[in-house]
């Protein structure tokens, strides 16, 4: 049997698995992610040391590790990394220092995005664009069944694609790009406002949230949603057609078969992927007329880049 272990480090949380060839987590961990480089790879190399210790020595052939930045070409250093504040950080060395098997750094998305295209809703499909939404947004570009990475390993950086002229200031530095208005955090920010400005209208979201705007997070605005509440139908309605477009505008550029759209606020299924649908519909070039690339919500959930990073260790 080979197995290997994908890591997935998150603004939060730093989740990891034993990967089977066939895409399974044979067995998972969780630590918190701590906050400066040096510490990240210590807590990197512990997680990996506790997994491979349940394991014979030559059954594990490597680590692949998903993380939220910019990653160069040789899948090693982390180059940039906007909402996580890292520039320059050497993060496989740091990893080899203590673990003696292959190393491979992965962009967060791209790992699942391979992930999704291997063994969830891409299966089978060879043009996949995928879209996870989150703090940021992460791009992952499957071409002829390949992961697409660019010249220098940053390609599909569609977070920071820019959907508005001055617009809001993002993590990257740049002002209006797409993940400032159709990410999760979006989605929190849309609905934080609309508590504070119509707090009448917001009561079952104030509710969810102790009746503090500020405490107000995701999962409540899906709760309420499912549960009807106009005003967390609004929310959905704003980021779904932010997403629907920048989905018309990749859709211009690489003519996907199809769209896995993932992260935590696909827990809301239609309430999201109806707006998204609509929007895209709307504003794609070429609609009524063009083939189009279905749209799906991602199937793996959160252990989507556990699985891409692991499987992309291996080739
Ligand atoms: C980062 C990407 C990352 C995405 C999702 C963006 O802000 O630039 O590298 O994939 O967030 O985590
Ligand atoms: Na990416
Ligand atoms: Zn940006």
């Amino acid at each position: 049997m080979r197995l290997t272990i994908g890591v997935d480090i998150g603004g939060t949380k730093v989740a990891a698995g034993v990967v089977d060839v066939d895409g399974r987590i044979l067995e998972k961990v969780k630590h918190p992610t701590p906050v400066d480089g040096d510490a990240l790879a210590d807590v990197v190399c512990d997680t990996v040391e506790e997994l491979a210790a349940h394991h014979p020595r030559d059954v594990i052939d490597g680590v692949g590790v998903g993380i939220a930045g910019f990653v160069d070409e040789n899948r090693s250093t982390v180059v940039f990394a906007p909402n996580l504040d890292l520039r320059g950080e050497p993060l496989r060395d740091r990893i080899r220092r203590r673990i003696d098997l292959p190393v491979v750094v992965e962009n967060d998305a791209n790992a699942a995005a391979w992930g999704e295209a291997r063994f969830g809703a891409g299966r089978g499909v060879d043009h996949v664009v995928c879209v996870t939404l989150g703090t940021g947004i992460g791009g992952g570009i499957i071409l002829n069944g390949q992961l697409f990475r660019g010249r220098y390993g940053v390609g599909a950086e569609i977070g920071h694609y820019r959907v508005v002229a001055d617009g809001r200031l993002c993590g990257c530095g740049n002002r209006g790009c797409w993940e400032k208005y159709a990410s999760g955090r979006a989605l929190v920010a849309e609905a934080r406002t609309a508590a504070r400005d119509a707090p009448e209208r917001a009561e079952r979201l104030l509710k969810l949230a102790d009746g503090d705007p500020e405490r107000i997070e995701g999962h409540h605005i899906t709760q309420a949603a499912l549960e009807g509440d106009a005003a967390a139908l609004e929310c959905f309605a704003v980021i779904g057609d932010w997403v629907g477009q920048g989905l018309a505008d990749l859709a211009a550029i690489l003519d996907p078969e199809r769209f896995v759209i993932g992260g935590g606020v696909c827990e809301a299924g239609e309430i999201l992927l109806g707006p998204i649908r609509d929007s895209f519909a709307r504003n794609v070039t070429g609609g009524g007329v063009r083939t189009l690339a279905d749209i799906r919500i991602a199937e793996l959930g959160s252990a989507a880049g556990i699985v891409g990073a692991a499987d992309l260790a291996r080739r």
